[in-house]
């Protein structure tokens, strides 16, 4: 399949791997890239810029295939070293960069010197319009089905991605609730051109996380997400478990006056413990309401190539079909 996507970033199918904290490392970007899809590590995983020239090194000795680098911009007072991150991407021949969060206009100049692509995630038409405006080169559409960060407007993709695809003349592609070929062929009917894929792939053989993550995604329904952060204006959907629920009554309770002290035991510092130790109940991590289109936890391989074969059945079979009846 050939689509303004894979054109931009010279791959085979127009399938992403989103940057996933503590997900994506090297491991799982290989071999998204070397499935044809465009595998992306993630920059901030990384404790410093020399942490991350590492991961890329070992990302290019597993594949040769592009992959990129999640760059997420925190709306943090002490910011990590991004000039440095940004450095270790240049000097590691990485030439595609996922931004995400804030705006990434201070950076844009300096990535495209190097000639580096940009494809920004952003979660509103009026964010798309921003980033296409400052430069980007494509834009990750993420809808309110997404696993992580949906933003505070609360568009779901069957409304948000025909809106961008009327909005855009940059490529973009469909991000939150992707699972399948009928995700893909959903999405190129609204207007993307490809799909961002971010619960789907934590649930793959190749994921570097705990097999207690694999499972808690292949045993979840589309019922057991939920948002926390809503009131500190910093919405994170996190599959749900004993301390979600916690960090709930607390928002609940505390009301209009919740700071970030009030839930810190429940979101700081959760990941590493969630995904390499396996302790599912540690705090609240980010899981898409896909999880309930997931039950099996195939190859990165074997799940592309599922969703590539599927989907020009769909398009072949039922949708022609649907005209010549
Ligand atoms: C466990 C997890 C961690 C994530 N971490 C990040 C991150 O660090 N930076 C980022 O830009 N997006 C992050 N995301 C969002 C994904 O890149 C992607 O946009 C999202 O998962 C798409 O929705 P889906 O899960 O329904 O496929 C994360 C998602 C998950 C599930």
């Amino acid at each position: 399949m050939k689509t303004r996507i894979t054109e931009m970033f010279a791959i085979e199918h127009p399938i992403i791997q989103g940057g996933m904290h503590y997900v994506g490392f090297a491991e799982l970007a290989a071999a998204v890239s070397n499935a044809g899809g465009l595998g992306i590590i993630t920059g901030l995983t990384q404790k410093t810029p020399a942490d991350l020239a590492k991961e890329i090194a070992r990302c290019n000795a597993m594949t040769d295939k592009p992959f990129g680098v999640n760059l997420t911009f925190l709306p943090v007072i002490a910011a990590p070293d991004y000039p440095g991150y940004i450095q270790a991407i240049i000097d590691g021949g990485v030439k595609i960069v996922e931004t995400a969060g804030n705006n990434p206009a201070p950076w844009l100049p300096l990535l495209k010197e190097n000639g580096i692509k940009v494809i920004h995630k952003c979660t509103t038409v009026r964010h798309a319009l921003k980033a296409e405006g400052i430069g980007c080169d494509a834009l990750s559409i993420d809808g309110f089905e997404c696993g992580g960060h949906p933003g505070e407007d609360d568009i779901p993709n069957m409304i948000l991605l025909p809106r961008a695809a009327d909005e855009l003349t940059v490529p973009f592609v469909a991000s939150g609730g992707m699972a399948d070929a009928r995700s893909l062929v959903a999405a190129l009917a609204m207007g993307a051109d490809g799909i961002n894929m971010g619960t789907r792939f934590i649930a793959t053989q190749e994921a570097p996380v705990h097999d207690n993550v694999k499972a808690a995604i292949v045993a979840a329904s589309e019922l057991d997400t939920r948002l926390v952060m809503r009131p500190l204006r910093n919405t994170e959907r996190v599959l749900t478990n004993a301390a979600v629920e916690r960090l709930l009554e607390t928002e609940r309770e505390r009301g209009a006056h919740i700071k970030f002290e009030d839930i810190a035991a429940e979101v700081a510092g959760v990941y590493p413990r969630v995904m390499l130790d396996g302790d599912m109940d540690a705090g609240a991590w980010s899981c898409g309401m896909v999880a309930g289109l997931i039950d099996d936890i195939p190859t990165c391989q074997e799940l592309i190539d599922r969703v590539m074969e599927e989907a020009e059945t769909l398009i072949r079979q039922r949708l022609e079909g649907l005209l010549t009846a």
